[in-house]
């Protein structure tokens, strides 16, 4: 069984990969989308997405990390796939999913799954374009607006030469609300060559084994779960119960030192907020450290109550 992190633009940066990744029980991490319009982008794009190319596209506890591409040419992905992999990325994913208004209206993330030539064609010229000894892998959803084309995008993904797929199981319109639809990674299994992750709504031990049966996947990609209990990875794998909040507190406090002395601490009070946020979910403790630190702006005082919250 693999356990992939999923890529969470503006949420998992590589602070919160080297955190989750140092809990541990993940196999692989994939960046925040790189976004390709219509040129080569310059190398200190990719290095601010994905510091860990100073660091053998590494994490500091070693989990590999591969750079996403979204956008809409095929040449241009295949240029900046190139531009990725020279730097060091073990690979490169392709970004079908992404339901945001501003990256669909270029055309870019879910709605290709709308032109099913398009995507075959994407994932062709950047097959091309990467040695074939290092992976092109594509994330779809279900679909844009319906399933109708699921299949078809699926099989063309495969014949374009795809290494391998993560089926994150709901359509562009069904955003991140419950449930997702597993089943329907079994169906698009059922029809490909191709290596199938199975992504969407896992927060426990239950939802992965209930989603294994379903997708009849043995690998999986977790995201917002991750966000709510850190350990989650190790949690389905049975290596380990939920993470206490004690050392849930520990690992609040040890993420701060990350972000405040990282090269981003002016984003520090947001990222930990948006953080509980997620924490909520699992932990009822973290409804009352959110509404603590909730108008709080500056990092030491949130860093306080953080410390305070960790001897209650
Ligand atoms: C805030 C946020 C940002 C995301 N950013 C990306 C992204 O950059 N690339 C991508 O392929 N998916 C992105 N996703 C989708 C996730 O990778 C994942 O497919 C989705 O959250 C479902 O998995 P989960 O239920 O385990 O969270 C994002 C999701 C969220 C909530």
């Amino acid at each position: 069984m693999r356990v992939y992190l999923a890529p969470m633009e503006g949420v998992v940066d590589h602070l919160m990969r080297d955190m989750l990744t140092r809990v541990g029980g993940f196999d692989l991490c994939v960046t925040e989308f790189v976004r390709v319009v219509d040129q080569k982008l310059p190398h200190k794009t990719f290095y601010r997405l994905c510091p860990e190319l100073h660091n053998d596209c590494k994490t500091p506890s070693g989990v590999p990390v591969k750079i996403q591409l979204l956008g809409q040419h095929p040449e241009w992905l295949a240029e900046n796939a190139m531009t990725a992999v020279e730097l060091g990325s073990p690979g490169v994913d392709l970004n079908f999913g992404c339901p945001a208004k501003t990256v669909n209206k270029s055309k870019g993330g879910a709605v290709l799954l709308q032109h099913t030539q398009q995507l075959h064609d994407i994932v062709y010229a950047v097959r091309q374009a990467v040695p074939a000894h290092l992976p092109v892998t594509a994330k779809i959803r279900l679909g844009y607006e319906d399933k109708s084309l699921a299949i078809d995008n699926a099989v063309a993904i495969d014949e374009a030469g795809a290494s391998e797929l993560v089926v994150h199981a709901r359509t562009k319109t069904e955003g991140y609300r419950p449930p997702a639809y597993w089943d329907w990674i079994k169906k698009i299994k059922a029809v490909t060559r191709l290596p199938v992750i199975a992504n969407g709504e896992i927060w426990n031990h239950d939802d992965a084994v209930r989603c294994m049966q379903a997708s009849g996947c043995d690998d999986l990609m977790i995201g917002r779960g991750a966000l709510a209990m850190p350990n989650l990875a190790r949690h389905i794998r049975g290596e380990e119960a939920p993470m206490a909040w004690e050392d849930l507190s520990q690992l609040l406090i040890d993420y701060s030192g990350y972000e405040i002395f990282g090269d981003k601490g002016r984003y520090y009070p947001n990222r930990i907020k948006q953080w509980c946020g997620y924490l909520k979910r699992q932990y009822p403790q973290a409804e009352t450290l959110f509404s603590n630190i909730r108008r709080l702006q500056k990092a030491d005082e949130i860093v306080n109550v953080l410390r305070q919250s960790a001897h209650l």
